[in-house]
């Protein structure tokens, strides 16, 4: 069987509104699915909600609601802005999905027959938002040292998964493997936690006195399992009854994530499926947050972004020019109106919304032939560029690609002013004329290609005014046979607001 190219999201919590943190993360994993496919290539890209816990439990009883109603209702909202935002995910897992549950199950009942799973008792402090248990020793002033909120100290019997049995092999994993865990700075973070840590053993049970909404042990009925351990299993159980049949899926090639939820996915997702004797995913890869004047984005501060207001604004291919191009995938980055706008006016109206126009406009106008000569250096840019975009995907690097193409787009505005086709035309020059607005439709043509992952409605309005077909990045070639007879007049891709 083929392998295919498997792009995950993280399953977002439904115990709050979307907001720009999670449309980033599904942003990135998107552009991601739509460049393996412009190549050609069978890609299954996967998102969902993750809807049990104590968080979702908590959410639903606030409203009144059972939590199935409460999760269908926010299931619907996730999906209806990945609509809006133009996300192509080709499956929606929901940890609800009864067949999800079921693969838990097993998987729980074979570590459980291998012994990798173990009854103990436990007194511990617990974060309810992160639904993660910590130590005494790990509090900081009595408090999450995740989120800095209150924790509840917690004794109970409880089922443990081995995880500390695993450390050294993990560890071992990671440095034979310099590209399981990026960007760098994160993968030496988690070798750094491992080589100087004890790796404790995970608690993967709740007693259902204290939450009965989750998914019920096979070997236990008095408990169920842990968030996490249910969520993290989606990647795999996806593979079993939502991707297309007849191509072998596992491992993902890459799970998206944020730099929050690294050790749950590096350390617990890894040693799970290290003691199911599975593949580990290719790449780990987390990015960073982003932040409102430096601080976190939160309810609480009332500076959460909604991505709907934005797109209603400024369209939704500038909303996601702007996310992948501003910040380099990995760091944090600061979100600001100002700058939203200077890039929509700058670089979508002003750089490439200008040369669409001009390019057209002249060539309306002038009606050269279409024709093949020197390229001036375009062909050699556009190849490059071509054969460079594997590597770059490969590494998550949105903000060089989008660097490169544009060089192009600035490269073509420069050649036009030292080209000054309106004087060509004046002087009668009718074969230079007609090469360089060649060159110029070509560069145009090829840039709307290698901008569609990024924004694919702006990519087919350039197609549609320029006349050509729409055409796929695996057929891109410095001038096919070619014509200018299809096109139309100019309209403007990013008007003024
Ligand atoms: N349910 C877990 C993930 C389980 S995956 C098997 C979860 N959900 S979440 O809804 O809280 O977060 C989902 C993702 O959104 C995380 O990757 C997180 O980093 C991302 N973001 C949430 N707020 C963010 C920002 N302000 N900026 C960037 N991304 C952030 O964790």
């Amino acid at each position: 069987m083929s392998k295919g190219i498997y792009i995950t999201t993280p399953l977002y919590y439904v115990n709050a509104d979307p907001h720009i943190g999670h449309a980033y993360t599904q942003i990135a994993a998107d552009v991601l699915a739509r460049y393996h496919r412009s190549r050609g290539r069978k890609v299954f890209f996967l998102t969902g909600t993750d809807e049990h816990g104590q968080k979702v439990q908590k959410a639903a009883a606030e409203k009144n609601l059972s939590p199935k109603r409460h999760t269908d209702g926010m299931a619907e909202k996730f999906k209806d802005l990945w609509t809006k935002l133009n996300i192509s995910n080709d499956g929606f897992i929901r940890t609800t999905d009864e067949k999800h549950k079921k693969t838990v199950k097993r998987l729980l009942k074979e570590l459980y027959k291998k012994g990798d799973i173990q009854k103990r008792s436990y007194t511990g402090w617990y974060c309810v938002p992160d639904e993660r248990f910590w130590k005494e020793k790990d509090l900081e002033d009595g408090k999450c040292p995740d989120c800095g909120r209150e924790v509840e100290k917690i004794e109970e019997e409880n089922y443990f998964f081995l995880m500390s049995g695993y450390q050294s092999k993990l560890i071992k994993y990671i440095e034979e493997n310099p590209d399981y865990i990026m960007p760098g700075i994160r993968r030496n973070e988690v070798l750094g936690f491992l080589n100087n840590n004890e790796l404790d053993d995970l608690c993967i049970s709740r007693p259902k006195s204290r939450l009965s909404w989750g998914i019920s042990l096979p070997f236990d009925n008095n408990y169920v399992t842990y968030v996490w351990f249910d969520a993290l299993i989606n990647y795999y159980s996806a593979t079993e009854y939502i991707a297309p049949e007849g191509i072998s899926w596992w491992p993902a090639t890459c799970h998206l994530i944020g730099k929050d939820i690294l050790t749950t996915h590096s350390v617990y997702w890894s040693t799970m499926l290290m003691a199911l004797d599975m593949p580990l995913p290719e790449k780990i890869f987390a990015h960073g947050w982003w932040t409102m004047t430096g601080e976190k984005m939160s309810k609480s501060l009332g500076n959460v972004i909604n991505p709907l207001e934005l797109i209603k604004k400024w369209s939704v291919d500038s909303f996601r020019y702007f996310l992948l191009r501003q910040v380099t995938f990995g760091m944090d980055g600061n979100f600001s109106k100002e700058q939203f706008k200077s890039r929509y006016e700058t670089d979508l109206a002003n750089e490439l919304g200008n040369l669409l126009n001009r390019v057209l406009s002249m060539i309306n106008k002038y009606n050269p032939l279409y024709s093949v000569g020197n390229p001036d250096g375009f062909d050699k840019q556009v190849d490059e560029l071509y054969s460079d975009l594997d590597e770059l995907y490969g590494d998550l690097k949105f903000n060089k690609v989008l660097d490169r193409i544009w060089e192009i787009v600035k490269a073509a505005n420069i050649y036009i002013e030292e080209q000054k086709p309106w004087e060509l035309n004046k002087n009668g020059e009718k074969n230079r004329l007609a090469e360089v607005l060649t060159n110029l439709f070509e560069a145009l043509k090829n840039i709307a290609v290698m901008l569609s992952p990024f924004m694919p409605e702006t990519s087919v309005k350039i197609k549609k005014q320029m006349g050509v077909s729409d055409q796929k990045s695996s057929d891109i070639k410095w001038c096919p046979e070619d014509s200018f007879k299809n096109i139309r007049e100019p309209v403007p891709l990013f008007p003024k607001n």
